[in-house]
């Protein structure tokens, strides 16, 4: 294809997949198939490839981009991201429509919408495209982000015109959400990684937005809302908020549905106890109703203090929370061998819901919350998940239990727990009856083996029933075994059984990941297995070389000598790898004969400005560079930007040799490989 055809195809896809895109993530109403997205997807993608050269920006398939970050830059936003003034008493909000009244007469309209428990965002477009993002921070400065806000979905790079005037410069602000159902997916994710879980959706989409590098926060589930233009550098003519969230809608951005008008604080009270009541129903948090005054011009009359502004008033939800007491704690086993005190209490109603159980983390928060058998306290139920005791109530005069201490051994399996951080552990990962069910599924999941046919509940027959008491027996089913499950019959059996055979032929790094390493998320695994090829390599390796691998630091390091080193988890594998599983080997990246640059280790630190980070490692690693993120003695060349941090001290320390990004292009000059342009 010539140049100009492909700009021209380029363009349609573009085109095309942007208003998919809108379709799909904005209006959440579809118009064609994931398969024929995917199409059109990788043909827009191949042809980038193809041609470099017209590769932009805003390209849908530049979402996912730019290099890891050593610190978030502070930015000044357009306009100070102020505050609320709040109250959950309905005096409160008698009292500032009153006050407005007073102030501008009795011909008045409000705004009301959701109060989203998320994280603020500022997105500046420019021309329309998406030029930064920044974190509320402490509403004058905040922390930028834009690399991260590109990866959500939801957010556009490029605005719509949609008959509407779009401003050349446009700063508007919106909340970044977690729904529940993907915070729980989240949490579940990072249990069986063996990772804390997040406490609730709010820290899961502030944390996943302040990520340094963009990769991490792309595969966090995040969503968001917009709700107001904080600057804009050409007057749209809008006289009311209502008139600004059709402006948002119309530019291609998502504006919250709940969002009303009312008139009177009778309409207020009535849409807040409307929008408490369907609080539940609702898949994201909120945690209370904004109420705005809807004409601008007035606003601008009332101004607003240094917190504040005088116009507008968060009308908040009463707290999920209530107070319980606790009749018993007991360790549960969890899918990733993590033991969790699980409070068992006195049935206590959290909005709607009885709750009984509550999650008490791990040894160190029962220490720190100080909370022991028969104690009162509060608990807190936020959204779908899973309630906590929030703190102990004190209980003057009465005598208390003793306190809560772990069991020595694993209360489903017996092995010795062993401690890890925080968290206790039974170490007996894929024979331990509590942990199967997650193994089996964990291993047979999209990401890892890819087993058609095998979800959680056919995992949890196979192990309720007794056909998989060990992992390797997963590998050893036959068709006539599934008959005798529910649900089960000759097609469905057999095709279980395909599936598991085809899956049994595997990718190194999906193994490595499907085998739920703490902390080895997929992208590790795929570093795990270039670096070492096979997975001989990977289990012989010790901590030192592992953490020559990018991204693995000493932590996680140490994490992964202790899976293999592990007597019960070599015993498994060494039954999966008896003939049961088969693992492809790959080419390490070290061992890369082609490239000019075979056998250098380097390290990256700090910023550069003609490359990327992201640019350099590859470009190293093509030509046969190992790229390393800790320094040893085995380290060829460090080489530094601006503010680059403890690894050039170290550097130094051993006599590593240090280059600058100069010294870098002259090291590529010197074997004759030109940067990119
Ligand atoms: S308006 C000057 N509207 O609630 C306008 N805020 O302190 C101030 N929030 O962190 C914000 N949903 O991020 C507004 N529909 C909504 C909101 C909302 C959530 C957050 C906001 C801020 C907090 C209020």
């Amino acid at each position: 294809m010539q140049l100009e055809q492909a700009e021209s195809r380029i363009g349609e896809l573009r085109e095309e997949l942007r208003r998919h895109d809108y379709l799909y993530y904005v209006r959440d109403r579809p118009e064609i198939s994931d398969e024929a997205y995917d199409r059109l997807f990788h043909e827009l993608k191949a042809l980038e490839e193809a041609f470099p050269e017209l590769v932009s920006e805003d390209s849908p398939t530049q979402r996912v981009g730019g290099s890891p970050l050593s610190s978030l830059p502070t930015v000044e936003h357009e306009a100070p991201m102020l505050s609320l003034d709040s109250g959950a008493e309905p005096a409160a909000v008698r009292k500032f429509d009153e006050r407005l009244r007073k102030l501008l007469g009795d011909d008045l309209a409000y705004t009301l919408e959701p109060k989203l428990d998320g994280a603020s965002i500022e997105l500046v477009y420019d021309e329309g495209r998406l030029k930064r993002a920044a974190t509320r921070g402490d509403g004058r400065t905040g922390e930028e982000v834009t690399a991260n806000a590109r990866t959500i979905p939801a957010v556009p790079l490029r605005l719509r015109g949609a008959g509407r005037p779009l401003p050349a410069r446009l700063a508007l602000r919106g909340e970044v959400i977690m729904r529940l159902g993907d915070f729980e997916r989240l949490n579940e994710r990072l249990l069986e990684q063996g990772r804390e879980p997040f406490a609730n959706p709010r820290n899961a989409a502030a944390g996943a937005l302040r990520q340094l590098d963009p990769r991490l926060t792309a595969e966090r589930p995040l969503d968001i809302f917009v709700y107001d233009i904080l600057a804009a550098s050409d007057d749209v003519g809008h006289a009311a908020q209502s008139e600004v969230l059709e402006s948002l809608a119309a530019w291609g951005l998502k504006v919250n549905p709940l969002n009303r008008l009312a008139r009177t604080v009778e309409e207020i009270e009535e849409a807040h106890r409307d929008l408490v009541e369907r609080r539940d129903e609702i898949d994201y948090e909120i945690d209370g109703m904004v109420i705005k005054l809807d004409e601008l011009a007035a606003r601008e009359e009332l101004g607003s203090t240094s917190h504040h502004p005088r116009w507008a008033f968060a009308f908040k939800f009463p707290p999920r929370r209530e107070e319980t007491r606790i009749l018993k704690i007991v360790p549960s086993v969890g899918r990733t061998g993590v033991v969790t005190p699980v409070a068992l209490m006195r049935p206590v109603e959290i909005g709607g819901v009885t709750v009984s159980r509550a999650t008490l983390h791990n040894r160190e928060e029962v220490a720190r919350k100080d909370v022991r058998e028969g104690d009162r306290v509060r608990v807190q139920r936020a959204g779908d998940v899973i309630p906590q005791v929030v703190e102990r109530l004190p209980w003057p005069g009465k005598k208390r239990g003793p306190a809560f201490r772990m069991p020595d051994a694993c209360p489903s399996c017996s092995t010795p727990l062993i401690e890890r951080g925080p968290f206790t552990v039974c170490p007996n990962s894929f024979d331990c009856p509590a942990q199967l069910k997650g193994r089996i599924l964990l291993l047979g999941w999209r990401g890892a083996l890819d087993i058609e046919g095998l979800g959680e509940e056919t995992a949890r027959l196979l192990v309720e029933k007794g056909l998989v008491r060990h992992l390797p027996d997963l590998f050893d089913l036959r068709a006539e075994q599934l008959l005798e499950l529910e649900g089960f019959a000759e097609k469905s059996a057999s095709a279980l059984i395909d599936g598991i055979e085809r899956a049994s032929h595997c990718d190194l790094d999906r193994f490595l990941f499907g085998l739920g390493i703490p902390e080895v998320g997929a992208a590790t695994a795929r570093d795990l297995a270039r670096n070492f090829g096979s997975f001989g390599a990977v289990r012989r390796a010790d901590a030192e070389a592992l953490q020559q691998v990018s991204g693995v630091g000493p932590r996680m390091a140490e994490q992964i000598t202790a899976f293999f080193g592990e007597p019960h988890n070599s015993e498994v594998l060494d039954q999966l790898l008896d003939g049961r599983i088969h693992v492809r080997e790959v080419e390490p990246a070290a061992a890369c004969e082609a490239g000019p640059l075979a056998g250098l280790r380097i390290v990256l630190t700090g910023g550069l400005e003609r490359l990327t980070r992201s640019q350099a490692k590859e470009l190293l690693e093509a030509h046969g560079a190992q790229v390393t993120s800790a320094v040893s003695r085995k380290t060829d060349y460090v080489v530094a930007g601006p503010d680059p941090g403890t690894k050039l001290a170290k550097a130094q320390d051993l006599g590593v040799a240090v280059l600058d990004e100069q010294g870098l292009l002259d090291l590529l000059a010197g074997h004759e490989i030109d940067p990119p342009e």
